[in-house]
């Protein structure tokens, strides 16, 4: 994520919820402020409460979920779900949310899968650790969009397999109409500079759309341009 955050109402942090240090928040630039940084997390929980069904009762699966910006967001607005897991790739991120932010609802797991951007030691898989038919909401906040096609379809047939029937995956991307199918770091993109492995992975939307559909994906909704850096929203079910 870089310069282009979306709108967030004013919250003041619970002092007793514990928030990462600004060196282990993704999207770092927007969130210096820790009541940024909260209410990002709020406005996306009211978000999937709206839009994808979330509510204390439900099972979250938060993929990529850093150092727990969203568990973060559940814990202020409706302080727990039935059960939130929190999986990522990076080990300093996820080894803070567990040690600060577990609890009876609240748990997090580390995978040492392959990302060029942020693990790129790790072993290439398709690995989200749940059961299938397991996850009432699945959440992506800016992962798809450091993702290139092979991980696209990989992942999309991953998420279709633990989505619960009835379950919804909220995600988002760089989408937009009539563009090449795939390009990582395209110039002259969302006037923002692009550099390093995986930075931004923009798609064409028929062609994202397509991919998710073949892995057993259809959509539910689509929201151009609206989060961060102009990323667009999709609510996802199983076809
Ligand atoms: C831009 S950050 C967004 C973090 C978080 N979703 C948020 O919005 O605050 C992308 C996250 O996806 C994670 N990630 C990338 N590939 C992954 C994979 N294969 N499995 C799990 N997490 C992954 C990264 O480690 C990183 O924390």
């Amino acid at each position: 994520m870089s310069d282009t955050a979306p709108r967030t109402d004013e919250i003041v942090p619970d002092p007793s919820i514990p928030l990462p240090p600004y060196s282990l928040r993704m999207g770092g630039k927007h969130f210096k402020k820790d009541a940024d940084f909260v209410a990002a997390g709020v406005r996306d929980v009211k978000m999937l409460r709206q839009r994808a069904g979330l509510g204390r009762r439900k099972r979250v699966l938060d993929w990529g979920c850093g150092a727990g910006r969203l568990a973060i967001g559940i814990k202020h607005l409706i302080g727990h779900v039935e059960d939130y897991h929190g999986v990522d790739i990076q080990p300093e991120l996820l080894t803070w949310a567990k040690d600060n932010l577990t609890d009876e609802h609240t748990r997090f797991t580390l995978v040492d899968a392959h990302n060029a951007r942020y693990n790129p030691d790790g072993t290439p898989s398709f690995e989200i650790p749940a059961d299938d038919a397991s996850v009432d909401v699945l959440y992506a906040y800016s992962v798809f969009s450091h993702m290139l096609t092979h991980d696209l379809a990989g992942y999309g047939a991953t998420i279709a397999r633990i989505l619960a029937p009835g379950g919804r995956a909220w995600v988002t991307a760089f989408v937009e109409e009539d563009v090449p199918d795939c390009v990582e770091n395209p110039s002259d993109y969302l006037k923002l500079e692009w550099s390093g492995a995986l930075h931004c992975v923009r798609y064409d939307r028929r062609f994202f759309e397509a991919t998710l559909w073949d892995a057993g994906l259809a959509v539910d909704e689509f929201v151009y341009g609206r989060e961060t850096d102009g990323q667009s929203m999709y609510v996802l079910r199983r076809r």
